[in-house]
């Protein structure tokens, strides 16, 4: 192997906590295809976690086109999107491949297959697709609201866009790793196909677990993990990095993409263009770090991170009563009474009034004949009192109780 790894033994030790590189026995070196095992490696040792991870958008997150993994319908009548008269793009399948194709008054102008598909669905998907060493985003998107193709987020009607280049960042988020090649930020990137490895992996979260496992298998009566980061260790700067990586907003680049591994300070590859802003100038996309960082309770408690309220490796989406446990961990005080709401609704739904659904201006969809994109919906990691959301849970408790009577 021409890299040099230097090896450091695991550390446990509540001191040493602060001295934060030795964490990772990667840091330093550059991080590589062959160092990585890949998700489906994990089960054999960690077979409950790797089974409620396969339930999670993180591992949804990116995949290979496929039938199961599109969204959207290819039926007749239900597979185009009409940009503007005579100006269609029809979604079609041929054999085991699926295309989008622009049609210009009813004349074929340019073929693009589904390669990749970006999205668990939960809000959309978008679709790359390659073209030699690059990948290409293409002009259509699915949008799970209303079960519809979609003009791209961000894509004009007119022209339809065909070439714009999927950047590495985009990559970063939405998978494990990709390999680029001749790495030069002033130029679209190119990606070596056979060195990608898709959806938000085990090794996002734990670093490149080649050598974890290795060792593993060696020395099979050993009870401590080595050559792993377990982000429980790490200090509450470097486990927020982990999830900052992609949680975070804009991030500009010190460093190429796919270096930054969890354990190391995320400083040191990027910078955020986003700190200056406030809680309501952020979008609510992309940017749960930004946007908690200004709630008191993540400035005023001083162990609150990600992993407070989220397992990592299980889908809690809308278990609404067990994230309002994780509120009480801290917040065991009796609730103010609120008037006309029992205290057990009040207890067991914290989040409706506290982190409310709020429109995300990036994740938003521009569908067929409207001028106007509709926004997606997502939760703000801004926890205040909001005196609107209170009004309307009161209102929807009370009309859920007369439709009870
Ligand atoms: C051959 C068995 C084996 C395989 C395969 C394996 N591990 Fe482990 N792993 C272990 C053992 C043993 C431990 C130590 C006991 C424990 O924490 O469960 C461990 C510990 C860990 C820890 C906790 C480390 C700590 O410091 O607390 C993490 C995180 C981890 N493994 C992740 C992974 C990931 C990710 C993969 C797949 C890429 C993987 N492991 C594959 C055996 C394995
Ligand atoms: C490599 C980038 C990346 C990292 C690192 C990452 N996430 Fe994510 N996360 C994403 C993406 C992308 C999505 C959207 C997945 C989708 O629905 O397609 C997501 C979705 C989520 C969701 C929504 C889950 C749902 O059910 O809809 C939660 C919660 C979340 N991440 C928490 C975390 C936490 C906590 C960490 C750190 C321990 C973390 N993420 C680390 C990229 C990342
Ligand atoms: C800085 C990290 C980051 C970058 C760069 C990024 N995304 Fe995302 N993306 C996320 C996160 C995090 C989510 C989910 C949570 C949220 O929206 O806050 C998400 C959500 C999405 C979703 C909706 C998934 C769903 O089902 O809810 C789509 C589609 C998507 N991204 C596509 C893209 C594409 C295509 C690119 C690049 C051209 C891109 N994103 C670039 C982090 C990123
Ligand atoms: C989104 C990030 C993320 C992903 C993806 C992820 N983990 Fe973790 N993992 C964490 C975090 C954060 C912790 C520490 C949790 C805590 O503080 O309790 C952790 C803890 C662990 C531990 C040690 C503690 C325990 O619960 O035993 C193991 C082992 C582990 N993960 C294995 C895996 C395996 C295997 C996968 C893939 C199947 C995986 N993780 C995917 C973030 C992640
Ligand atoms: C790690 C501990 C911790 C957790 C978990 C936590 N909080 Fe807090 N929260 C605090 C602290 C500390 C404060 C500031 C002191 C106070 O008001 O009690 C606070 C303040 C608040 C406030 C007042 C904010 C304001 O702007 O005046 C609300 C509302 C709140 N929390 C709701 C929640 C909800 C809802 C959850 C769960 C989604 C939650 N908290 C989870 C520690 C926490
Ligand atoms: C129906 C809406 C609603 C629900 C449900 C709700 N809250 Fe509140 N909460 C409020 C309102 C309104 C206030 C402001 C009350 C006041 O100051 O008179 C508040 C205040 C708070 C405060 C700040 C207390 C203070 O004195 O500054 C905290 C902390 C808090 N809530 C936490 C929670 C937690 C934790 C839960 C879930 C167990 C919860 N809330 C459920 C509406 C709600
Ligand atoms: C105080 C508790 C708390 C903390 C801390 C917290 N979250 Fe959340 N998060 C929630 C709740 C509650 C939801 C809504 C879950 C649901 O309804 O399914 C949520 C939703 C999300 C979603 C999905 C958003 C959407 O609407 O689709 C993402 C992504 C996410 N969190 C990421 C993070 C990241 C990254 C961090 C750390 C910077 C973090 N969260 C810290 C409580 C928390």
């Amino acid at each position: 192997m021409s890299i040099l790894i230097v090896f450091t033994k695991c550390i446990n030790n509540q001191n040493k906590k602060q001295e934060q590189k030795e964490e990772n026995v990667l840091t330093g070196s550059v991080i590589t295809y062959d160092q990585f095992a890949g998700s489906e490696t994990c089960a054999k040792c960690h077979q409950s976690i790797t089974d409620n991870y396969f339930h999670t958008a993180h591992f949804y997150t990116s995949q290979n086109a496929a039938e199961q993994s599109i969204k959207g319908s290819f039926i007749h009548g239900k597979n185009s999107f009409t940009y503007d008269v005579g100006k269609i793009v029809s979604l079609e399948k041929k054999q085991d491949s699926f295309y989008q194709v622009y049609y210009y008054k009813g004349k074929e102008v340019v073929r693009r297959r589904f390669d990749i598909v970006i999205g668990s669905g939960t809000n959309g998907q978008t679709y790359l697709s390659w073209i030699g060493n690059h990948i290409i985003e293409l002009p259509v998107s699915y949008f799970t609201q209303v079960h519809q193709w979609a003009n791209s987020p961000g894509y004009p009607l007119s022209p339809i866009i065909f070439n714009r280049p999927v950047t590495a960042r985009c990559l970063e988020c939405h998978a494990t790793f990709a390999q680029a090649i001749n790495y030069n930020p002033d130029i679209p990137p190119m990606f070596d196909s056979s060195k990608m490895i898709l959806t938000v992996g085990c090794e996002k979260c734990h670093g490149p677990a080649a050598q974890h496992v290795a060792y593993e298998e060696q020395h099979p009566n050993d009870s401590i993990g080595k050559f792993i980061v377990n982000p429980a260790k790490l200090t509450r700067q470097l486990s927020l990095d982990v999830c900052a990586l992609c949680h975070s907003g804009r991030l500009d680049e010190l460093k190429p993409p796919f270096q930054f591994i969890p354990g190391d300070s995320l400083n040191d590859f990027y910078t955020s263009s986003d700190v200056s802003k406030k809680a309501g100038v952020m979008d609510v996309h992309g940017n749960q770090l930004g946007v908690l960082s200004a709630s008191k309770c993540f400035q005023l408690s001083k162990t609150m991170t990600c992993v407070t309220c989220h397992d990592p490796h299980t889908n809690e989406r809308n278990n609404t009563t067990l994230f309002s446990q994780r509120c009480q961990s801290c917040h065991t005080n009796q609730h103010k009474a609120i008037e006309g709401l029992p205290d057990d609704v009040v207890k067991n739904n914290c989040i409706d009034c506290h982190m409310p659904l709020q429109e995300s201006t990036s994740i938003s969809f521009l569908l067929q004949n409207k001028t106007q994109p509709v926004n997606a919906m997502m939760r703000t990691h801004y926890i205040t009192v909001y005196n609107d959301e209170t009004k309307k849970f009161i209102k929807q408790y009370t009309s859920s109780q007369k439709k009870k009577l």
